[in-house]
C-alpha cells in the first residue's frame, strides 16, 4: 500500500510571520492524520520559522528548489545540506514553473533530484504537459521524456522514495482540473514507466496529481487507483481548506 503524500506548494506567497500563524491554525486541524504524509513547502525565506514551528508534529518541511552543486559560489542559490540542516524532509524539483520562468532543464532536474537524494531529502519531481501539447496529441511523450531524463540520476536502490507529481501546466491555478479520469489515464502511463524504468521499485513510487486540487475535488481525485497524493498550490494558503484536502473531504473553503 502506497501512503498518500498530499503537500503544499506555497510558491511565493506569506512572510515568516503568515507562515507561523499557518501553522498555529493547521496544526491542530490535522492533528489526526495518521493515514497520509503531510507536507509544506514554504517559500526559503520561511523555511526556519516553519522548521522551528512544525517540531513535534507529524508534519514535513519541504523546500520548492534546490542548487544541485555540494557548496561554492553560486550566489542565491541553496545546498541540499542547507536543506537537511533546517529539517526538509521533502524537496520539490522541476516544477512547470521553473521549467518555463527560469529555463530548468531535465537535465539539471535530474541533477537536483540526485543531490536531494544523496541528502536524505525525498524529490517530489514535476511533470506535466501544455494545453498545446494535450490538444496535439503529445501528452504521454512528452511526459514521458519528462520522466525519464528527469529520473535518469535516480540509483534504482533508492527509486522507491522519490515522489512524482503529474501537474498538467493547463491545470495549474486556472480552476480547471483534469477530470479524475484524464488524470488517472496519465497517472496510470507514468506508472507503467516507473516499472519500467525501476521494476518493482515503480509499484512503490508515490505519484501526486497537482493542478486547481481543493476539497471539492480531493476526494474523487484521490480515489484513483495510481494517485498517491497532491500537490497543491492555491488551496494550500488557507489552513482550513488545506486541512480538509488532507483529509480528503467535501468542502467549499477552496
Ligand atoms: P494550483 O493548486 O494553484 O493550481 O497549483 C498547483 C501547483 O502548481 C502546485 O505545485
Amino acid at each position: 500500500m502506497r501512503r498518500p503524500v498530499i503537500a503544499a506548494n506555497w510558491k511565493m506567497f506569506k512572510t515568516t510571520g503568515e507562515a507561523q500563524a499557518f501553522a498555529e491554525a493547521f496544526l491542530p486541524l490535522v492533528k489526526d492524520a495518521q493515514e497520509v504524509d503531510v507536507v509544506l513547502a514554504p517559500p526559503a525565506t520561511a523555511l526556519s520559522t516553519l522548521s522551528r514551528a512544525l517540531e513535534g508534529s507529524a508534519v514535513h518541511l519541504a523546500s520548492q528548489n534546490v542548487c544541485a552543486e555540494e557548496e561554492g559560489a553560486f550566489t542565491g542559490e541553496i545546498a541540499p545540506r542547507m536543506l537537511t540542516d533546517l529539517g526538509c524532509r521533502y524537496g520539490i524539483v522541476g516544477h512547470s514553473e521553473r521549467r518555463t520562468l527560469y529555463g530548468e532543464t531535465d537535465e539539471q532536474v535530474a541533477a537536483k533530484a540526485a543531490a536531494l537524494l544523496s541528502h536524505d531529502v525525498l524529490p517530489i519531481v514535476c511533470v506535466g504537459e501544455t494545453l498545446e501539447q494535450r490538444e496535439t496529441g503529445q501528452t504521454f511523450a512528452v511526459v514521458g521524456v519528462q520522466l525519464q531524463e528527469s529520473l535518469a540520476k535516480i540509483p534504482p536502490d533508492r527509486a522507491a522514495q522519490v515522489v512524482v507529481a503529474y501537474e498538467p501546466i493547463w491545470a495549474i491555478g486556472t480552476g480547471k482540473t483534469a477530470t479524475p479520469e484524464i488524470a488517472q489515464e496519465v497517472h496510470a502511463m507514468i506508472r507503467e514507466r516507473l516499472r519500467e524504468q525501476f521494476g518493482a521499485a515503480g509499484d512503490e513510487m508515490r505519484i501526486q496529481y497537482g493542478g486547481s486540487v481543493k476539497p471539492a475535488n480531493a476526494k474523487v481525485l484521490m480515489g484513483q487507483p495510481d494517485i498517491d497524493g497532491a500537490l497543491v498550490g492555491g488551496a494550500s494558503l488557507d489552513p482550513e481548506s488545506f486541512s480538509q484536502i488532507v483529509h480528503f473531504e467535501d468542502g467549499d473553503a477552496a
